[in-house]
């Protein structure tokens, strides 16, 4: 299969540029499109066949299910059973990067929702995406656009290197805001419950609902080992770079010191290896590749680099990876817990 690109300029575009790929995802088939987050892998939601070809495309596990995105709150009833709490999450952050679990109504195929009986729904903010699912007229599941465990992508480029020759269409429409995927909420029981972290945060959610819990899973900056996640992807290894990335955290001084002394003892072995460091700290390393995520200053410069450094990494071929740590902060939850799974746990403090 060739894969189609079209490049779009999310602030200022006219709609009908979408045609195409509007005609394709109502025929089935697979458009890559760009959110608020990240790059999303989309097919109809309401097609079996789509949902599967998704999983196809991904290399995913099928019982890791599909977030389905819609364009209007009207939508949610089609597919969902709303409870009030949900409701609630839905009008205060809606259109924007939370995704919201509900018990499913029979319409959703078991193979968007891997087999369980509730269905995670978002409502993008990003122009594009939500043209799409206008135009369309369908309710699109979108994964992240990347192949099963490689970093999510965050330029339409990063789908190309993954999906190229596997999806009908990607819409390039440059680089996501936010950089890492959408906040998830159960709030099919009696209680909400965050399945996985992201912009919007646990403060933010309470200041609407009181009782809001998060998946014991994922609590903490290191995740529990010998617990079961809730939202099923969150089991799986995620975001990694071919190279082996450890984190090492601590005061900066002892933090550059200790890296210093790994990337030392790495190089003599003759590996090839790399530094993550913040522009305050970027100067305190000796290491031939060392690359700054962003500012201290702006958490969300850093969340929204974070995919692109860890391919970067890739490209040059880096062997061992050291990365400060950056989990302070009202972000650093979501980031840190992006950076973990890069590093499949590999953190020492100093
Ligand atoms: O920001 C985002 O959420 C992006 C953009 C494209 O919208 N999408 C995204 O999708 O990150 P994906 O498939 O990479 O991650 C979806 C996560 C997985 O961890 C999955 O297990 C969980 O959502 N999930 C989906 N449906 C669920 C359900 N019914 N119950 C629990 N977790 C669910
Ligand atoms: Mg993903």
């Amino acid at each position: 299969m060739t894969t189609g690109i079209i490049k779009i300029n999310p602030d200022n575009f006219k709609g009908e540029e979408l045609e195409e790929a509007c005609h394709i995802l109502k025929d089935g088939g697979l458009v890559a499109f760009p959110t608020e987050t990240v790059y999303g892998l989309g097919g109809d939601a309401l097609n079996p066949l789509a949902a599967s070809k998704i999983y196809g495309a991904k290399g995913r596990p099928s019982d890791n299910p599909l977030i389905v995105h819609i364009a209007c709150i009207d939508s949610l009833y089609d597919i969902a059973e709303v409870t009030e709490d949900g409701l609630k999450l839905a009008k205060a952050f809606w259109p924007g990067p939370l995704t919201l679990v509900f018990k499913k109504k029979e319409i959703v195929p078991p193979q968007t929702t891997g087999g369980l009986d509730t269905v995670a729904v978002r409502m993008p903010c990003h122009a594009v995406a939500r043209e799409l699912i206008k135009r369309s007229g369908i309710y699109i599941a979108a994964p992240s656009a990347n192949l099963s465990g490689r970093p999510s992508p965050t330029q339409a480029k990063h789908v190309i290197e993954d999906l190229d020759g596997r999806i009908d269409i990607i819409i390039d429409g440059g680089s996501p805001d936010i950089g890492i995927e959408s906040t998830i909420v159960d709030v099919s029981g009696s209680r909400a419950v965050i399945l996985r972290p992201g912009y919007i945060t646990k403060d933010m959610l309470k200041d609407v609902l009181c009782d809001v819990s998060t998946d014991p899973a994922i609590e903490g900056i290191v995740p529990q080992k010998d617990i079961v996640a809730k939202a099923p992807g969150m089991k799986y290894r995620h975001y990694a770079p071919k190279g082996q990335l450890l984190i090492v955290e601590g005061s900066p001084d002892r933090v550059a010191r200790k890296i210093n002394s790994l990337v030392s003892e790495k190089d003599t072995e003759g590996y090839k290896t790399a530094v993550i460091a913040t522009d305050e700290t970027k100067d305190k390393y000796k290491c031939n590749i060392i690359k700054s995520i962003g500012t201290r200053k702006s958490e969300n410069s850093i969340a929204a680099s974070l995919y692109n450094i860890l391919r970067e990494m890739d490209y040059m071929e880096v062997q061992y990876i050291y990365s400060e740590s950056f989990g302070a902060g009202i972000l650093g939850g979501a980031v840190m817990n992006r950076m973990l799974k890069a590093a499949a746990g590999h953190i020492i403090q100093v």
